[in-house]
Formats: structure tokens, C-alpha cells, sequence
């Protein structure tokens, strides 16, 4: 099924860690179907702005038809270049707050053409930008075994990755593997199923991140987030596993954490190192919310504010 449908998670709660003020410059780094600029959009007034990024050119297309707000301004891009853009717009250190929803959107799991689902057969692709780099097909039949096992261990903490690897492999001396019910298939016959998670829940995953480089694109857009964001600037992020919310949790740590001075000298002689943010919390989805969306039931909301 194709369908256009988003439901934003944990839409107030990240909506408030913002804290918006009605003039702000706002950045939502994950446009998707626009649930959460949307929201961002009615809290702000008419001097307000709104940067929205997505690499899919489908949800930027989505955005055109359906958003004419002059306070939207819509960029096609991996939000890992949002440091030269918002230099070349002359708003470094300019910006109020900065959301993120990461992962893909329902379009874009719904989508079989998009290869991101093992629940309906369609192209083995699952890039989220599909005009650069290349598609899960391509990099399965260019990988060697290990190099396939790796990506399924540490970024799906598979533990039958070998196995799932070794399976890959033969199956490719006798078949072009092309299509994401063959991967399905293939992981299927290895590891055992679990109570509401299909047996291929982990290996998608963990080549979907590897596929979009998920992981270095949201390291580079954190330390880019010191130059960018004002003094009082926030971050409002949405994770959905544990390998990304790590991510954003040392991050706000080590950059959170007061640095202690040495002892025994005159502090005059210490340039006491500022801290660059603020934690300001940890947040799970409210029973409800996941009663009605099972997306919620593995969010974890972050917030800081830079000092
Ligand atoms: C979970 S959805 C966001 C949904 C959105 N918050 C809403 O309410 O409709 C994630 C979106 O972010 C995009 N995305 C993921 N990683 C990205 C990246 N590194 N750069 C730009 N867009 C990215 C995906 O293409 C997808 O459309």
C-alpha cells in the first residue's frame, strides 16, 4: 500500500522542548510528511522561519504540494550539510532550535517500490535520497561475506549474522538477489521469530543504516549543532533505537558535563572550559500514544539547550 500518511511521534512533548518563541528561526531536520513542522509552524508568528530538510525528494515534493506557508523554506539535502547551508543563509549561530525525527516515514516503509519493508515484495533499494550512492542490491552483491556479517552485527545486533551472511552468499552463486522477500526469505530460514517482530526486523535495519549511513550523518549534524544553534538554542531529538540514542546521549554528556578544574592551583590561572549545553531530559511516548502508534513504543526523546 502506498499511502502518504505520517503520524508524528511524540509530537507535543517535541514540540515543547523547543520552547518556540514566535519570532524564532527553527530548523526541522526531517521534514517527512511535515507533521512536525506543521507544528512548529502554528507556534510561530509571521517574523518566524522555518528551515525543513529531507534527502527524499518524494517528501520534498509532498511538502511543495501541500505546504504554501512563506515561513517554510523547503531544502533537498541530507541534514549532514545543514552547516554550509545555513552558513551560505547567514544564519550560523542564529538558529532557536533544531528538531529531528529520525528513520524513515510510514510513505516511505508503505512504499514497496522503496525496498524498505519485508512485508511486501518490491526493489531491494532502501536509499532514502535514490538519486546518489548505492542501493542494498548493489552493495549485497559487492560485499564479501564478512563485510555483510559486520554491518548485520553492529548495527542490528544480530547475533546469527554469519549465518545470515554465509546464506546471502550462496544464494547469490546461484541467483541475483534483488528483491527484499528474497532477503526476507533468506534471513527467515536463520533466526527464529519473536512475538511481534518478524525474524528480518534486525538485518533491514541494520542495512538500511549502513545503506544511508544513518549513523555518521547524525554525528556530523551534532557537532555542526554547536556552531549553529544561538545561546538558549535547543535540541529536540527523536530516536528509535538503542545504537542512535547512544549517539545523542554521549553527545549531551560529554558536552554537558562540567569540567573540573585541577587541584591545588589559583583559579585565576584556569580558563575554566564552558560547558556548550544544557541537559535538559530524557522522554518516552505517553501509554496512549503507543496504544494507538506501536512507532512510539521505541522513541526516546532527547533534549538540550545551548548555554
Ligand atoms: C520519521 S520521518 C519524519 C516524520 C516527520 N517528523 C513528520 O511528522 O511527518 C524521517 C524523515 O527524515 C528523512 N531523513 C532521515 N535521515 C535524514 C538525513 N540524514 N537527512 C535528511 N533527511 C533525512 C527521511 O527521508 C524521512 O522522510
Amino acid at each position: 500500500m502506498i499511502s502518504n500518511h505520517h503520524q508524528s511521534v511524540m509530537f507535543n512533548e517535541s514540540i515543547d522542548a523547543l520552547n518556540i518563541k514566535t519570532d524564532g528561526i527553527y530548523i526541522d531536520a526531517t521534514f517527512g510528511r511535515g507533521g512536525h513542522a506543521q507544528g512548529i509552524l502554528n507556534k510561530l508568528g509571521e517574523q518566524g522561519k522555518l528551515i525543513a530538510f529531507d534527502q527524499d525528494i518524494s517528501a520534498i515534493k509532498y511538502a511543495h504540494k501541500h505546504f504554501t506557508d512563506n515561513r517554510l523554506a523547503l531544502i533537498h539535502s541530507a541534514f549532514s550539510n545543514m552547516l554550509n547551508i545555513i552558513t551560505e543563509q547567514g544564519l550560523m549561530g542564529k538558529i532557536d532550535g533544531i528538531l529531528m525525527d529520525l528513520g524513515v516515514s510510514s510513505p516511505q516503509l508503505d512504499n514497496a517500490q522503496r525496498g524498505f519493508s519485508f512485508k511486501a515484495d518490491g526493489p531491494l533499494d532502501m536509499r532514502m535520497n535514490q538519486t546518489i550512492g548505492m542501493s542494498a542490491a548493489q552493495w549485497l552483491e559487492s560485499a564479501n561475506k564478512e563485510e555483510i556479517a559486520n554491518v548485520i552485527y553492529q548495527f542490528g545486533d544480530e547475533k546469527k549474522s554469519r549465518h545470515i551472511a554465509t546464506k546471502i552468499k550462496k544464494y547469490q552463486q546461484k541467483h541475483t538477489l534483488e528483491t527484499t522477500l528474497a532477503l526476507a526469505n533468506i534471513v527467515s530460514s536463520v533466526v527464529k521469530g519473536q512475538k511481534n517482530k518478524h525474524p528480518a526486523t534486525r538485518t533491514f535495519q541494520a542495512i538500511r543504516i549502513f545503506i544511508n549511513q544513518e549513523l555518521k550523518q547524525l554525528t556530523d549534524v551534532l557537532v555542526q549543532s554547536k556552531d549553529i544553534l544561538s545561546k538558549g538554542g535547543r535540541l529536540s531529538i527523536i530516536s528509535f533505537h538503542s545504537i542512535e540514542d547512544r549517539i545523542v546521549k554521549r553527545f549531551i554528556q560529554k558536552n554537558s558535563r562540567q569540567k573540573t578544574l585541577p587541584k591545588g592551583l589559583p583559579i585565576i590561572e584556569h580558563k575554566i572550559e564552558k560547558t556548550y549545553l544544557q541537559d535538559l531530559g530524557k522522554y518516552f511516548a505517553s501509554k496512549a500514544e503507543i496504544s494507538s502508534n506501536c512507532r512510539a513504543r521505541s522513541a526516546i526523546l532527547r533534549v538540550a539547550s545551548k548555554n
